[in-house]
């Protein structure tokens, strides 16, 4: 991408005493100090409802971080009026104004509101400074500016025209007239960004509900794009209840497309209603969804055991194993065995598992107690099976926070559930194969979940990774060699999986912007 004159944003590495350490700090420090008030947005207009709603710190659920409230029927119905009026004024803004506007707005995210951002991620979402800093900043900042750059680059396209003095042929990208929702999740706040704001910034009008347990950090972002020039109505912002937003939105003849990602079954279920009122829409409804995996990483005898552990412990402890990509089994050859079971043994025991802003803290807590129970129903399943061992951790307490020790489980059986259900949380199950099995083995990965989001596979066996190449083809959207499954960098490893894990339409890629405009084909004579 440095070729072509657009960057990645630098990670900052919040050393001590160093500038971005203090700025953080101080920012720590007032958003912690007042639970913030945030109202619903629509056409620039601020509105309450009586469904007050919370959003607490998951590392000290009893501090309120933010106030907000559900937007009910009566206001979702208002802000797609209002959106459907905006996105035709909206769409007439010229390229140029619209592309200026992400501009401004990704160098205030690099610069005055990074430290703000990164707060609000952190005390909101339970993520270490540099995990905000990967998410609220670096990969924020990546999604408006690189689908920026992609959108200019796809416009320079022109159709062919075969003799210019009789005819031009040209191609305009316009937005989708209707309203486009963008249904957003907790785990990455740059998420949130890129559902509301890519499909924004090829001319369409959004609702945009964020996901509760990441409502301050949404807000920010929401302000900065106002700040950069994004006109009311534009994007409206509508915390709201999940089904009753599904349900409005699905009934509104002008749904041009859902920008999702979440489980399977809300997908699902927004599918379906699209389905039960194709007849009533004005365009046939976009949907792009990114919705779970079963993310592996699959070890060959040749593989080298350090980076393997690294790779693991990262994976599927950084963010508490809440990261869509995070490695939640894995698969690993008899003659290695040994070895990486006391390099992860040795590396667990090493992570500091406690509040956000204790900078020397590894990870924190789950997100809320839904997740608290449903990650710890999978330890309790696996203290009870005798096919499951847990080799660490296994232990856990919402006391104060929704705290749940990194667990590493060894299963004897690679069908059991904690190998092939979602899990999204600190857990990472162990399946040790016999050499001789690598073959079926290697099957399994794919034949056993119905997901197929991120993997990676380690081994120095240049025949093995010929042959991983071709047998995990399906297995995953993201796929890795010698590298953990998480981590993918807008415009170097555009994301998404495909099967039950997605539509696979790549964020951070080239295509990304293009399924968000209904271009023109123009012919014009002479
Ligand atoms: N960019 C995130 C990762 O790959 C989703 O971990």
């Amino acid at each position: 991408l440095k070729d072509v004159g657009v960057m990645n944003e630098p990670i900052l590495s919040y050393r001590k005493n160093s500038e971005e350490r203090k700025a953080l700090q101080q920012a720590l420090k007032s958003t912690a100090a007042k639970c913030e008030e945030v109202p619903i947005v629509i056409g620039g207009k601020e509105y309450k409802t009586d469904k007050v709603m919370h959003q607490v710190m998951p590392h000290n659920h009893a501090h309120k971080l933010a106030q907000f409230y559900y937007a009910d029927k009566k206001l979702l119905e208002k802000a797609i009026k209002t959106a459907v009026e905006t996105q035709t004024k909206w769409d007439r803004v010229p390229l140029e104004d619209r592309l200026q506007i992400w501009e401004r707005a990704a160098d205030l995210m690099a610069g005055k509101y990074r430290q703000e951002l990164n707060a609000a991620t952190m005390l909101g979402q339970a993520k270490t400074a540099i995990q905000a800093e990967i998410d609220s900043s670096a990969e924020l900042i990546d999604f408006i500016r690189i689908h920026a750059y992609f959108l200019k680059e796809c416009v320079k396209y022109e159709p062919i025209s075969e003799n210019i003095k009789v005819t031009k042929n040209s191609m305009r990208y316009r937005g989708i007239d209707g309203f486009i929702a963008a249904v957003s999740p907790f785990n990455f706040t740059a998420i949130g960004g890129n559902l509301a704001y890519t499909p924004a910034l090829m001319g369409n009008a959004v609702l945009w509900k964020p996901s509760d347990t990441a409502l301050l950090s949404n807000w920010r972002i929401f302000n900065i794009m106002r700040e950069a020039g994004v006109p009311d109505g534009v994007v409206n912002f509508v915390p709201a209840d999940g089904p009753v937003f599904g349900d409005t939105i699905t009934a509104s003849p002008h749904l041009a497309g859902i920008n999702f990602t979440g489980s399977v079954p809300t997908f699902n279920r927004l599918w379906k209603q699209v389905g039960n009122n194709l007849d009533t829409y004005v365009n046939f409804p976009r949907l792009i969804g990114e919705c779970g995996g079963k993310n592996f990483h699959f070890v060959h005898a040749s593989a080298d055991v350090e980076s393997v552990v690294t790779s693991t412990i990262r994976s599927a402890f950084e963010y508490s194993g809440q990261k869509c990509s995070a490695c939640s089994r894995m698969y690993v050859p008899e003659s290695l065995w040994p070895q990486i079971k006391a390099g992860l043994l040795s590396e667990v025991g090493k992570l500091k598992i406690d509040d956000v802003q204790d900078m020397s803290t590894f990870t924190s807590a789950v997100i809320d107690d839904k997740a608290f129970k449903r990650i710890t129903s999978y330890i309790e399943h696996a203290k009870k099976s005798p096919n499951l061992e847990i080799l660490a951790g296994g232990t856990y307490s919402d006391s104060k926070g929704y705290f749940i020790n990194p667990t590493i489980v060894q299963s004897k059986d690679p069908k059991d559930r904690i190998m092939t259900e979602e899990i999204f949380g600190p857990v990472v199950t162990i399946y040790v194969y016999k050499d001789s099995d690598l073959q079926e083995t290697m099957k399994l990965v794919h034949t056993s979940t119905p997901f197929a989001l991120t993997g990676a596979v380690f081994g120095q066996d240049e025949d093995f990774i010929r042959c991983a190449l071709e047998e995990f083809k399906i297995a995953a959207g993201n796929f890795y060699i010698n590298d953990k499954c998480t981590g993918s960098v807008v415009g170097q490893q555009p994301f998404g999986g495909g099967r039950k894990s997605g539509t696979n339409d790549k964020a951070g890629g080239p295509h990304y912007i293009l399924r968000w405009s209904s271009p023109q084909s123009i012919k014009e004579t002479f």
